[in-house]
C-alpha cells in the first residue's frame, strides 16, 4: 500500500465532516475520501444490523478507492460495526470513535456529567462498557437528541427550532449539576457555539475528533503510511443521498470548495 493513498471516511451524513476538519488540520498532506451516507441518515434509530450493512458497503467502496485507512466518524456506525469491520479487515488501520466518558470523568469538578448522544449510541454494549471502564467515580446522565442530526444535515445550525430543541435537553441536565457535557455525536460539535450560549461558561464541553485524528496519525505512523510532506493532498466527497442537498450545505461545514459527486 502506497503512503500516498488517501484516507476512507465516513459518517451517516454530514456529522464526520466535524472530524474530517480535525484530520485535514492535523495531517495536511494526507488525501481524504468523505462517504456522506445521507441516503440513509439519521443512523441514530437504526438497527445494529442495518447500520453495520451500510458500513460493510461503504467500507468497500472506499476501499475500491484505493483507501489506505478507514475512519468511522461517527459513534453509533462505531458501536454497531468497527468490530465486524476489524474483524473483515484485519490488516487496515481503522479508527473509531466513542464519547469522550475517559476524558469527561477527568475534568468534572461536580462529578455529574451529561452526555448527548444518538439512541443508538447510548443503547449499545460499546458505551455500556465505556461506562464500566470509565464511569465509576462519576454519575452520568444520558440524554439522546432525536431531530437533532436532521436540523444539522438542513444545515440549521443556529435557528430558533435547533435552538429549542437543544435547550430542552439541556437545561434539565444543568438542573441536575452536570459541568461537563459530552458531545457524543460527530453532528454535534457543529452546534458547539449555539450550546455554549445556552450553558455556563464553567461547562465543559468535550468531543472526540481531535483524539480521533491523533489516533489515525500514531497508526499511519506505525506502519509507515504517512503520506510525505509537500504531497498534494485532494478531498473527494460522495454522498449516497442527494449530491445537490449536500452541495449546498457544503459552505457551511467545510471551508474547501469541493464537488459531492453520487455514490
Ligand atoms: N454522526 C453520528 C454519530 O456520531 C450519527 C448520527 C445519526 O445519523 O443519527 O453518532
Amino acid at each position: 500500500m502506497s503512503s500516498q493513498a488517501p484516507v476512507g471516511v465516513f459518517d451517516s451524513g454530514v456529522g464526520g465532516l466535524s472530524v474530517l476538519h480535525e484530520i485535514r488540520a492535523r495531517l495536511p498532506d494526507e488525501s481524504l475520501l468523505y462517504v456522506a451516507d445521507s441516503g440513509h441518515v439519521p443512523y441514530g434509530e437504526k438497527s445494529p444490523e442495518f447500520i453495520r450493512e451500510r458500513s460493510q458497503a461503504i467500507s468497500a467502496f472506499l476501499l475500491e478507492q484505493g483507501a489506505k485507512a478507514l475512519v468511522l466518524a461517527c459513534n453509533t456506525a462505531t458501536a454497531a460495526a468497527v468490530a465486524d469491520l476489524r474483524e473483515r479487515y484485519p490488516q487496515l488501520p481503522i479508527v473509531g470513535m466513542e464519547p469522550a466518558v475517559k476524558p469527561a470523568a477527568a475534568v468534572t469538578r461536580s462529578g455529574v456529567v451529561g452526555v448527548l448522544a444518538t439512541s443508538g449510541t447510548l443503547k449499545s454494549a460499546k458505551f455500556a462498557a465505556l461506562l464500566d471502564r470509565f464511569a465509576s467515580d462519576v454519575r452520568v446522565i444520558t440524554q439522546p437528541c432525536p431531530g437533532l442530526v436532521e436540523q444539522i444535515e438542513a444545515g440549521e445550525l443556529d435557528t430558533p427550532r435547533t435552538r429549542e430543541l437543544l435547550q430542552g435537553w439541556v437545561e434539565p441536565l444543568l438542573a441536575e449539576g452536570c459541568d461537563t457535557l459530552i458531545l457524543g455525536c460527530t453532528h454535534y460539535p457543529f452546534i458547539k457555539p449555539l450550546l455554549r450560549q445556552l450553558v455556563p461558561k464553567t461547562v465543559s464541553l468535550v468531543d472526540t475528533g481531535a483524539a480521533v485524528a491523533r489516533h489515525l496519525q500514531q497508526l499511519l505512523e506505525q506502519r509507515e503510511l504517512r503520506a510525505p510532506q509537500g504531497n498534494a493532498a485532494q478531498t473527494r466527497v460522495w454522498s449516497s443521498g442527494d449530491p445537490q442537498a449536500l452541495s449546498a450545505v457544503l459552505p457551511k461545514l467545510w471551508d474547501e470548495h469541493v464537488e459531492v459527486l453520487a455514490l
